[in-house]
Order: structure tokens, then sequence, then C-alpha cells
């Protein structure tokens, strides 16, 4: 592996100076905790900058300053050298000596890498290349990369055990078609002696928004937190967890195995966009950050294995037992119930955790604060926040980010914006039965990057603008309207999103294989409804997509900008590749000329697309 050590200090230290002249948000993500458990590092994504505080006074003692945005970090065992991610298209680790906050150098990694973790004898660092789809495997300390395993979709967090031997990997998405019976993330668990996959493990039936992962300190289970949908069902109302619930998957990390699954919602509250899942160091309590929510879940462990102990999973027998969309089971509500404690937290956003001292961290996104939560206390737990800016008024644009990831408001807390559209208004993979365009009808989520730029919105283009469909999914999703100026907010923030450059790109241009593929996207007509800059005509065509009660149905013309990482493709989800839109999907050319194409054409313009 390269070493890009030299001009890393410059480029933090213009960072800085840029940091310096236009106020920008911390927006805290990701924490680790020093063994001592005197020091608290916290990831400041938005500020490219890693903060370490005194855990008992809260107090800043050093701002590390990055090139990049902090993805991740850990620590090594004895605390003296701090790895952190530089979250970019060309992805960076950078060692840093914890005591002085030095950069001692940067090793590549692929695009955009995360949740970088340590063997537990301090000699291999792993990295997810979220967007690369990979695992890096790297020794140290030479920081030689002898590994590159491939993991599904959009790898975000990851867990050693104790022994070093299996890495748990959460991968945010599911991957393949979404108008099947059967639409599932997976983690992935990786055998280290091997460097090979042992089981990419299938959650449940609907599982999507992936957030989190950990181990017992055991090593026996592992525990992901998910979002669990009921994308079969036609979106009349949002009781009982009607459209989505909120979860945490029991896995079997030696025997690869999904064990069970655990709604951490009450019947009538639900406990939306679990992020981040921790067990404390004596086993006794899992701890789940609530996004959504503000809150976080603090569970007794013991008592829920033992509820669960020699039960078969609900889930993984309905998957098994047939095809029927409406297998799904209901979602039992009593399992955590008089086990879990819900504590409310004093800030905003709650995403990664860091457990130590008896306390419970949480990195408090919006309110741009660490929440500390007393596990050790019986009863109401004495909750603060640790503020690590002067609070400042949100510029419109902020407000409309917090909105469209808050819960709270929604109909009993059950779902925000984010939980079909996660990761900056992206996608979740799967299909949905709205109201908008009539019933028996599922479609494919869209990504809302560019929706105000190319109206009209939704894929039938029933909406004449996004603004309509912004209004429309607080009123009809998340069954509670917003004020106009809230409204707006959200609008204003999702016309600040930019796409992020593709991982198909080489130093940021076109490939030779893309550059040919642009000349296919002419020759077979693509241009003429999918014409630069934003690869939309804006108008509705029938491409022999609509079927079922939408056969023969025109749709509006969906931008190819960030296509790369928006499938699975077409209204319905249908096709789970790019080639597959090209070519089974296309059987009469009515969507482009493409039969008459040769194989390295259709790869080529594959390239191409999936360039944009
Ligand atoms: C239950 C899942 C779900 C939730 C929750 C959800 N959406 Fe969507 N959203 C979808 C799906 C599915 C589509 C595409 C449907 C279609 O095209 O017919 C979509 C489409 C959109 C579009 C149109 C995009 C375009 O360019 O055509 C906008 C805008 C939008 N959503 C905004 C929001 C906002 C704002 C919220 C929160 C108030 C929200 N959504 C909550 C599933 C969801
Ligand atoms: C006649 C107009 C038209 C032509 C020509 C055309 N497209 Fe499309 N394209 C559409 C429409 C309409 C859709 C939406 C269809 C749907 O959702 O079922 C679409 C969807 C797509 C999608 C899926 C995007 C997504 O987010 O789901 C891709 C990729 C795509 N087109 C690429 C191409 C390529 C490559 C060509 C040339 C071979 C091409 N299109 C030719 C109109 C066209």
């Amino acid at each position: 592996m390269r070493i890009l050590a030299v001009s890393v200090t410059i480029a933090a230290l213009l960072a800085a100076l840029a940091g310096d002249r236009e106020p920008r948000y911390l927006s805290p993500s990701e924490l680790a905790v020093d063994p001592s458990g005197r020091l608290l590092y916290v990831a400041a994504e938005t500020a490219n900058a890693v903060l370490v505080l005194d855990a008992a006074s809260g107090a800043v003692l050093r701002r590390i300053a990055l090139p990049d945005p902090p993805g991740g970090l850990c620590l090594a065992p004895d605390g003296a050298t701090l790895y952190v991610t530089g979250a970019a298209p060309k992805g960076k680790v950078f060692e840093i000596e914890a005591a002085s906050g030095r950069i001692v150098r940067a090793l590549a990694a692929g695009h955009t890498p995360v949740a970088p973790r340590l063997s537990p004898d301090g000699g291999t660092l792993y990295v997810l290349n979220r967007f690369d789809n990979s695992v890096a495997v790297i020794e140290l300390p030479d920081g030689a990369q002898t590994g590159l395993i491939p993991v599904p979709r959009e790898p975000v967090d990851a867990a050693l055990t104790p022994d070093g031997r299996w890495l748990v990997v959460a991968n945010l998405l599911p991957v393949g078609p979404a108008d099947g019976d059967f639409v599932a993330a997976r983690v992935s668990v990786i055998d280290t002696q091997s460097k090979r996959v042992a089981r990419h493990i299938s959650l449940p039936n609907g599982s999507t928004g992936v957030r989190g992962v950990t181990v017992s300190p055991d090593g026996r289970y592992a525990y992901a937190v998910h979002i669990q949908a009921h994308f079969q069902l036609v979106t009349i109302q949002l009781d009982r967890g009607w459209m989505n619930t909120n979860a945490l998957s029991i896995i079997d990390p030696a025997a690869q195995a999904l064990l069970y699954t655990v709604v951490l919602d009450e019947k009538t509250l639900g406990a939306a966009n679990p992020w981040d899942v921790a067990v404390t160091a004596d086993g006794r309590s899992l701890v789940v950050s609530h996004a959504g929510t503000h809150e976080l879940s603090v569970i007794d462990r013991e008592a829920l294995h033992a509820r669960i102990a020699g039960k078969p999973n609900p889930y993984r027998e309905a998957a098994r037992r047939s095809a029927f969309q409406t297998s799904l089971p209901p979602p039992d509500f009593r399992l955590v119930e008089g086990i879990r404690r819900r504590v409310k937290l004093t800030g905003l956003g709650p995403r990664g955790l860091a457990l130590a001292g008896g306390k419970a961290y949480a990195a408090e996104y919006f309110s741009e604060s660490v929440g500390v939560v007393d596990l050790a206390a019986s009863g109401s737990p004495q909750v603060s926040s640790i503020e690590l800016a002067s609070s400042r008024e949100w510029t419109t644009e902020r407000r409309g980010e917090f909105l469209f990831h808050d819960a709270s408001r929604s109909y009993q807390q059950w779902q925000s914006c984010a939980t079909c559209h996660p990761s900056q208004a992206r996608v979740d993979g799967l299909n949905w039965d709205l109201l908008n365009d009539g019933t028996g009808n599922a479609k494919s989520t869209k990504s809302l990057l560019m929706s105000h730029e190319t109206p009209p919105a939704m894929l039938s283009g029933v909406r004449e603008r996004a603004e309509v469909a912004v209004r429309a999914g607080f009123r009809v999703i998340l069954f509670s309207p917003r004020r106009e100026e809230e409204a707006a907010a959200v609008d204003a923030w999702l016309k600040s999103l930019r796409p992020v450059p593709s991982p198909f790109l080489v130093n940021g241009k076109l490939s030779p294989a893309a550059e040919r593929g642009r000349r296919v996207f002419e020759k077979a007509g693509c241009a003429s409804c999918h014409p630069p800059p934003y690869y939309t005509d804006q108008k509705q065509h029938d491409v022999g997509t609509g079927a079922g009660v939408d056969a023969g149905r025109k749709y509006d013309t969906p931008t190819l900008i960030e296509v790369w990482r928006t499938g699975p493709y077409l209204c319905d989800g249908r096709a789970a590749t790019i080639r597959d839109v090209l070519t089974v999907h296309n059987p009469e050319d009515r969507h482009g000329v493409t039969s008459k194409l040769s194989e390295q054409e259709i790869r080529d313009l594959e390239e191409f697309v999936l360039s944009l």
C-alpha cells in the first residue's frame, strides 16, 4: 500500500483555516473511548475534525484537524494510536499519535472508508470501503494491504469477536431486485484467518437500513440494528408498525446463523431509526441509540436471551414457509416489555455509541453534543449532554436536515423520512405501495437527489413538483403535516444535496470503457430521453415497463445521476443491475436500441451509466 504521508499536515492546516472562515456544524457521528475510560474521541463529521474530550469534565482538550470528513475511528489497544478514516472518494486511513494529535501517516484506502477496526493484538486493521462494497485488510505496522474482501452493499459498521477470529459487517442495504417476495439486507461474517467471507447472513424479509453492529464480550453473539419494513402492505396507516418497525437481530458469528429478530418498538410508540448498538463490558446491558426518537434503549441482555431461548425465529420461519407476500409475522412487541428502559436524551439525533465506566455516551449529531447516560443508576437514570459548540440558530437547510431525520413528531414516532430515504435522502432498496398512484402497484423508492431540479416528481409524475411530494410525505406517510416554513426547510436541505462522485470514475474522470460507453449512449438513442446535464428530458414515456394494473403506463424519465448507488432499477425495482435494465428488461428495444449492441458495447454502456 502506498503511503501518502508528507502533504497531509499541510492539507490539514488548510482545511482548518477554511473551517475558520465558514462556520460549519460539527455533526458528531462516531465515538471512541480510550482504554483508561478518561478520554473520548469524537468524530465531527461535517467539520473534518476529531475532538478529544475529557470524559469526566466534558472539556475539549484538543481538536485534530483532518483533510477529509472522519468516517469512523478506533484506538490501538494501548490507546497510543488513533486510526481515523477519511471518508472521501479517494479514501485514506489517518494514523494519529493520540497524545499529540499529530497525523503520523496516511494509508491509501478505497471510496469512502468507514468503521476502522483493529485486531485484538493491534496487528491488523480492517476498513470498510463503503462505496466500493469491500473490506480492506491492512497489516500494521508496515501498512500493506493484504486483502480486499467483497461484501454485498454499502458496508457501514463492523465488529470483531474478542478473539479476533470473526469480523461481522453490517451492510446498509439489500441487493437484488425489489419486486420479489424476499428482499433483505445481509450481515457478512468474515473469517479473518482465511480472509474470506464465511457467509452473508440474510436478515428477515424486509430488513434494510442496517446501521450498527456489535459483538458481546464473550464473542458468542453479534447484534445488528436495522429497519424491519413491511413493504408488502399498502401504506394506509402506521398503527402497530404497519409500514416500518425498528429492530435488533441476534446472530451467532461462529455458526454464521441468524438466531432471532426483536422489535424494539412498543405497540403504540415506535423507537425509530436505530443507529448503533453496544454491549456493556459486564455483558449485562445492550444499549441502542435511536436517531429518530432521540433516545437510548437499555435492554437487560440476559433477560432478553432467556425470553427467546429455544424459540424459533418467527421471521425466519415465515420466510421459509412460503413465498406468499403476507407471510411476515405480526411484530411481537412483548419481547422487550419490562426488560428495556427507554431513556430520553437531552440532545438530538444520537448516532454512534461508546460505553465506559458505567456510562453510555452518544454522539448527538444535530445538537452538537455528546449525550451521557449513567447506566448504573436504577430507576430513571441521570441524563446530560456535553455541549461541543456554543449553541446557535440552525440555518434553514440544517433545520430541514433535522426535520427529515426526526421521527419524534411522526404519528406515534414510527418513522422519519430517512427510514425509507436513508444516507442523505437516497434509497432503501425496497418497493412501496404508496397511495399516490392507486394500489396494487408497488414502486421502488426514489433517491431525492435532484428531485427539485427535475420536476415532475414520483415515477408516474403524479406530483407536479418535488415540493408537493415533500408535503404529501409528511401528511400521508408520516401522518403528521408540517407548517409551510418547515416543509420549505426540507426543500432547502434536499436542494443542497450534491452527488457523490461515482466509484467507477478514475481520478475523477471517465474510464476508457466509460468513454466508449458514452458514444454507445448516443448511438442507442439513450440521450434523446436522458440528455445531460440531468440525464432526463423530464417527460413521460412508455418504455415497456408497466405491468399488471400499470400495463402500458408512461413513466417519468428519471435522472441517471448517481444511479450507481440507487438500485434496484425501473419502476418496480425489477432490475438489479444496469445490465439487466439494458438486456433482460428491454426485449423489444422499447427502452433504447440495445438488442443489436455487442457484448463489449453493453459493458461499456453500463460502465458509462454507472459513472454518472
Ligand atoms: C414508507 C417509505 C417512505 C417514507 C417514510 C417516505 N418516502 Fe418518499 N418516497 C417513497 C417511495 C417508494 C417513493 C417513490 C414512489 C413513486 O415514485 O411513486 C418516494 C418518493 C419521494 C419523492 C419524489 C422523488 C422524485 O424525484 O420523484 C419525494 C420528494 C419524497 N419521496 C419525499 C419524502 C419525504 C419528505 C418524506 C418524509 C416526510 C418521505 N419521502 C418519506 C417512500 C417513502
Ligand atoms: C423513450 C425514452 C427513453 C429512452 C430512449 C431511454 N430511456 Fe431510460 N428510462 C426512460 C424512462 C421513462 C424510465 C423509467 C422507466 C421505469 O421506471 O420503469 C427510464 C429508466 C432508465 C433507467 C433506470 C433508472 C432508475 O433509477 O431506475 C436507466 C438506468 C436508464 N433508463 C438508462 C437508459 C439507457 C442506458 C438508455 C439507452 C439504451 C435509455 N435509458 C433509453 C426513458 C428512456
